[in-house]
């Protein structure tokens, strides 16, 4: 086992810094260099196929759900189609409104999670056309769905999904660009612009990765509290409700995700002297009404730590501390900002002493209902 961990002390660790790898591979053949788009040649969709679809659903369980959600903003911003994200095992009991103008996404690591294959085959039977984003070839879900995009994350053997996540982001932000124009809600110069972002991502994840110390130390200093608390609006939002997965999946401690709109919706009556908090900020069309909530929580003396782009020197201002992420779009965002949650999850497991490939109670692939 030692061999396959490859140097690393747990799988987890070893699939964080597999990132590079896995998202250069799953953009190899779909990202041409100097190229204003996006291919697709397993897919082969056409503008009048696309004009034919009205609605998307994008089902999928636990970490893949949350990268369904952030699925949600790619397509609806980028491709302009409406579109509803749903838990699997909600979808499949509750007689949604598909029909064969729809089209329904499930997304999957393992591609054999019970309820993820269920509600596929609801989808199925109600008309719609199915796609399935998966890792696993030949898998059940691959199987069953009409087409297959495959994320090419390699194996991932920690229970807490990392490298399968980015994959999974990354192949919807290429859907939502190839979609996107394909139907002409897309134009050009922003394709480019994101494309050529795309291409930079790799190396700006091996840059974060090569500079965790930071991290560590406040995993260790904050790794016996007892609750933290993930904010952020919009993309952020997205993100943040998978830094709270990770963080309770693999080192126990209670965490929660919110908009930062809905904060004094309730959960501001939790934010308590010391309690961790962390922001997330790199959305420019929210980011002034992110940092005022950031406000909100320092005033009640919460222990705030930002997640934002390098030059953003402002933000220091309000927060504890800042973790600094390189500069990107908006839209690819998500790809770099997972990175210190995930090893903010992995080292604060790792200082309270917890199993982090095998935490209690959870299973890597959930085959019975
Ligand atoms: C389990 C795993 C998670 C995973 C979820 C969905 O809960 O522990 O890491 O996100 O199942 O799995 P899937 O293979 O369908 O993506």
């Amino acid at each position: 086992e030692a061999a396959e961990k490859g140097g690393f002390e747990h799988f987890m660790l070893k699939e964080i810094y597999e990132q590079p790898k896995s998202i250069r591979d799953t953009m190899t053949g779909r990202v041409p260099k100097d190229s204003h788009g996006i291919e697709f040649t397993e897919l082969g969709w056409t503008e009048e196929e696309m004009a034919g679809i009205n609605k998307i659903f994008i089902v999928a369980c636990g970490t893949a759900y949350h990268a369904g959600i952030v699925g949600k903003y790619y397509l609806e911003q980028l491709a302009r189609i409406p579109v509803e994200v749903d838990i699997a095992s909600e979808f499949r009991y509750r007689s949604p409104l598909v029909d064969g103008n729809s089209l329904t996404i499930v997304i999957s690591q393992s591609g054999e999670t019970s309820d993820t294959l269920a509600a596929l085959k609801e989808a199925k039977r109600l008309g719609s056309r199915t796609l399935a984003v998966t890792n696993v070839v030949g898998s059940s879900i691959s199987r069953e769905a009409d087409q297959v995009v495959y994320t090419y994350a390699g194996p991932e053997i920690a229970v807490a999904s990392t490298k399968a996540y980015t994959t999974q982001l990354l192949v919807m932000l290429m859907l939502a660009i190839y979609v996107g124009r394909l139907r002409g809600t897309l134009d050009i110069a922003k394709a480019h612009k994101l494309v050529e972002g795309l291409h930079d991502i790799p190396e700006q994840i091996h840059k974060l990765l090569e500079n965790v110390d930071q991290i560590k130390v406040f995993a260790t200093r904050y790794g016996s509290s007892e609750d933290a608390f993930f904010l952020g609006r919009s993309l952020d939002y997205a993100v943040a409700l998978e830094g709270a997965l990770k963080l309770k999946e693999i080192s126990y401690i209670h965490a929660e995700a919110y908009a930062a709109g809905e904060l004094k919706h309730g959960t501001l009556a939790l934010i308590v002297e010391g309690v961790p908090v962390i922001v997330l900020a790199t959305q420019p069309d929210v980011y002034d009404k992110t940092v005022s909530n950031l406000q909100e929580v320092k005033a009640r003396e919460a222990m705030v730590i930002a997640i934002a782009f390098e030059g953003d020197d402002s933000i220091a201002k309000y927060a504890d501390h800042v973790i600094f992420i390189p500069r990107t779009d908006k839209y690819l965002a998500p790809l770099l900002a997972v990175l210190p949650l995930q090893l903010l999850a992995y080292y604060a497991a790792l200082t309270r002493g917890c199993d982090v490939d095998k935490p209690r109670n959870l299973a890597k692939s959930v085959t019975v209902e």
